[in-house]
């Protein structure tokens, strides 16, 4: 069985890809800085979920997740991205790590925010080191729409340097209905992160809540 590990697994968009995992039948382990918030993360997916799925659940702290799988999602606000990410560096290294954190301006989270090093998936390679694959992803997906038996009606786009780690994670995401296509190299991830704020701005002038982009190949 494959097992897979989310640090920051407790909020919206951790508990969704768990929700998801869960239900095809992955092992996945939420890391979390508070135990209290696992339990009641996990009571909530193991009510939701066949019983033999929420069996799978486990929870640890940041670094006790990454030790669980080789495979380790990052859904924590990109404000704590890089303490998180110095957190855990040295249990990353070898490892996949898929990061999904979007720049948003405080003051304006409609608005595209380009950070220093070219954006956040950058930054994130850039912090761990070429020992660690970094796959960036899963930025256009909204939390809202992952709790649903059916397929994601929205496309996800992954970048990263590592070809073969993106199609690791193409392959996952498409196991748990969420359609994912290989956007190039991490340097490209800035146009998939830029495009939330943008379908943030969607969802509140169209009365949306999961608005997405849907790619014509
Ligand atoms: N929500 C979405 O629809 C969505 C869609 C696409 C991409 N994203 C990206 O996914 C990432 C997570 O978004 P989210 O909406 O799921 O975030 P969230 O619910 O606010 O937080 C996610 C988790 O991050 C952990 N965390 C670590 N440091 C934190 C801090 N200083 N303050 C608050 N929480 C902290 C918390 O887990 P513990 O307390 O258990 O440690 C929290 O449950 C972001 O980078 C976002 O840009 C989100």
């Amino acid at each position: 069985m494959n097992k897979i590990s989310i640090i920051g697994g407790t909020g919206s968009l951790g508990k969704g890809l768990a929700y998801r995992l869960l239900k095809s039948n992955y092992q996945v382990c939420l890391g979390t800085r508070s135990q209290e918030k696992a339990d009641s993360t996990i009571e909530f997916l193991k009510e939701k979920l066949p019983k033999e799925c929420g069996e799978n659940a486990f929870a640890s702290d940041y670094v006790g997740a990454c030790r669980f799988s080789d495979v380790v999602f990052l859904t924590v606000p990109f404000a704590s991205q890089l303490s998180v990410l110095e957190m855990v560096s040295a249990e990353l290294q070898g490892k996949i790590l898929v990061d999904t954190s979007v720049p948003l301006e405080p003051k304006n989270i409609t608005k595209v925010r380009i950070v220093s090093a070219g954006s956040a998936g950058k930054q994130a390679q850039l912090a761990l080191g070429d020992n660690v694959k970094v796959v960036s992803g899963f930025h256009n997906v909204a939390a809202a729409s992952l709790f649903s038996d059916q397929g994601v009606s929205c496309d996800v786009l992954i970048t990263g340097d590592e070809f073969d780690a993106c199609d690791e994670i193409i392959n996952i995401s498409k196991s748990i209905g969420i359609n994912a296509l290989y956007g190039g190299g991490i340097d490209n991830s800035v146009a998939s992160e830029s495009l939330t704020p943008i379908l943030i701005g969607l969802n509140k002038q169209y009365k949306s809540k999961s608005a997405g982009v849907a790619f014509n190949l």
